[in-house]
């Protein structure tokens, strides 16, 4: 969706690469001594490079980077980034433990560090309220609302789909598509309406990534912040029509919604969630599909698979059609088990806590690594090969570990979208596998970045070749 800088592209010696992942220079050193007698352990890890810590490694690499730290150190570590230490956690069990956060000794206010000022007060961000506004939100995501949503994205995908160049970059288009697909199910914007609200939400995201952080005049820092203020604008303008509609979109569902109790969201909490709702669903979902086609066009013969159910099926599916493709479904898990389209979930020790026997001090920011799970070979053979049907039975790897396939986290804040962000990815992929075959250019290599929500440096190229 956004062009951002791409750390990625780099030309980095095979040499200087297996060095940094070994972390061979490295003098391992403790996080905080534990107390006396508690028989925790110390957490391993090192600090990094002055001043940028591990940031670079980390944003080049991703999974990779995350992998070797887990192998180096076993899976809770530290170690510094993007100006803070930081402990990092990999591994099913250690990931249980931090997100399902028995005894509420993790806080959410660790995700700040990236989503504070640009989307404040969204539903990932809450602790003591969370529950309470999980259960009215909840409302605005039961089968039939999600059927609604469903026919409309299918509605924008067919006429974004049309009419495609017979070369194009993937990843800039699918985010075009799903910001349009927002703009219309979240918002029940008319077609191509919403222009400059889409840039204001394009400037808050690039604001979680600016790197003086602080408003540098023409910066990104303020862009962001002034993007905030326009989305605020908007969704409290738009607010009072929504509270009182009918309508189907995501807005004036959550505008109407209560909870058993009756109780509803004030005007700001509206707008808060609908701000972070954009930001939850619409880059996540580009990444995925994005990811999906670049594994199909590796494996036509899962192309084929994918679209024999497709053409069975035919166009328009409804919500229960589109749950039939069952090929689909293999390759979206196996896509977003590669690629997490969150590669780290954020928490703060809100005082000390011994996890799976590690002493975290209170006050350690927390980034569980998906990737690290994903790849465990413990539950999935051969981690690294693009496999769908180990997410079938018999095999069914994925249920070797209540933890080890966490695309959407786990516990109390796992995704509330988590169908709806199916829906949308299958049913783009659905349309787009009745209208084209797809292929990579010769010679192709991908190259991830990691810098944030995970996009192809380069966009992935690919041809198109007509259905005969
Ligand atoms: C493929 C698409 C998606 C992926 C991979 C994804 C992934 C995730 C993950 C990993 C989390 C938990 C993060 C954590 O625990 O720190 C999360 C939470 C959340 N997601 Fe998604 N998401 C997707 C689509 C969506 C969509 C379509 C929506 C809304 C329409 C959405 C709304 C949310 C919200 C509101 C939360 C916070 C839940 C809570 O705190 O209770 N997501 N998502």
């Amino acid at each position: 969706m956004t062009r951002r800088l791409s750390i990625s592209t780099v030309p980095v010696p095979r040499w200087l690469e297996s060095r940094v992942l070994s972390g061979a220079a490295a003098r391992t050193r403790h996080l905080a001594e534990p107390p006396p007698g508690s028989g925790l352990r110390a957490v391993p890890g090192d600090p990094g490079l002055p001043v940028v810590g591990h940031g670079l490694e980390w944003m080049r690499y991703g999974p990779r980077f995350e992998r070797a730290r887990v192998t180096r150190y076993g899976p809770v570590s530290w170690m510094k980034a993007f100006g803070i230490r930081m402990a990092v956690v990999g591994g099913a069990d250690a990931t249980q433990a931090v997100l399902t956060n028995k005894d509420k000794a993790f806080s959410q206010s660790g995700w700040n560090l990236f989503f504070d000022p640009f989307f404040r007060r969204g539903l990932l961000l809450l602790d003591d309220e969370h529950l309470q506004h999980r259960r009215i939100m909840q409302q605005a995501f039961t089968r039939p609302r999600l059927a609604a949503y469903a026919e409309v994205a299918g509605q924008v995908a067919r006429a974004g789909l049309a009419g495609l160049p017979a070369r194009f970059a993937v990843h800039p288009l699918m985010g075009r598509l799903t910001l349009e697909i927002g703009s219309q199910v979240f918002m029940g914007s008319a077609p191509g309406t919403n222009e400059p609200v889409l840039r204001a939400f394009k400037a808050a995201v690039d604001g979680t990534t600016a790197l003086a952080r602080f408003p540098v005049p023409g910066g990104k820092w303020q862009a962001g912040l002034r993007g905030r203020r326009m989305l605020e604008e908007h969704f409290r303008a738009g607010l009072p029509g929504k509270r009182n509609s009918a309508g189907s979109d995501l807005f004036s569902v959550l505008a109407s919604a209560r909870d058993e109790d009756g109780q509803r969201f004030t005007d700001t909490e509206v707008v808060d969630h609908m701000i972070f709702l954009m930001v939850a669903a619409l880059d996540t979902s580009a990444t995925t599909v994005t990811a999906a086609m670049y594994h199909l066009a590796r494996r036509p013969e899962w192309q084929e698979r994918a679209r024999a159910e497709s053409v069975a099926l035919g166009p328009a599916p409804d919500i229960d059609g589109l749950d039939r493709l069952t090929t689909l479904d293999l390759v979206v898990k196996e896509s977003l088990r590669l690629v997490a389209p969150v590669p780290t979930f954020v928490r703060r020790t809100v005082r000390d806590v011994d996890l799976t026997g590690y002493h975290l001090p209170a006050g350690t920011t927390t980034v569980v690594m998906p990737a690290a799970n994903h790849y465990d070979p413990a539950y999935w053979r051969e981690p690294d090969a693009f496999d769908p049907d180990r997410f079938a039975e018999p095999r069914r790897e994925d249920q070797a570990h209540r933890f080890a396939f966490v695309p959407f986290g786990g516990g109390a804040h796992k995704c509330i979208g988590m169908v709806l962000g199916f829906l949308e990815v299958k049913t783009i992929l659905h349309e787009l596998l009745l209208r084209h075959r797809w292929r990579l250019p010769e010679g192709y290599r991908m190259r991830w970045d990691w810098s944030n929500t995970p996009f192809p440096a380069g966009g992935l190229p690919v041809h198109l070749d007509p259905i005969t």
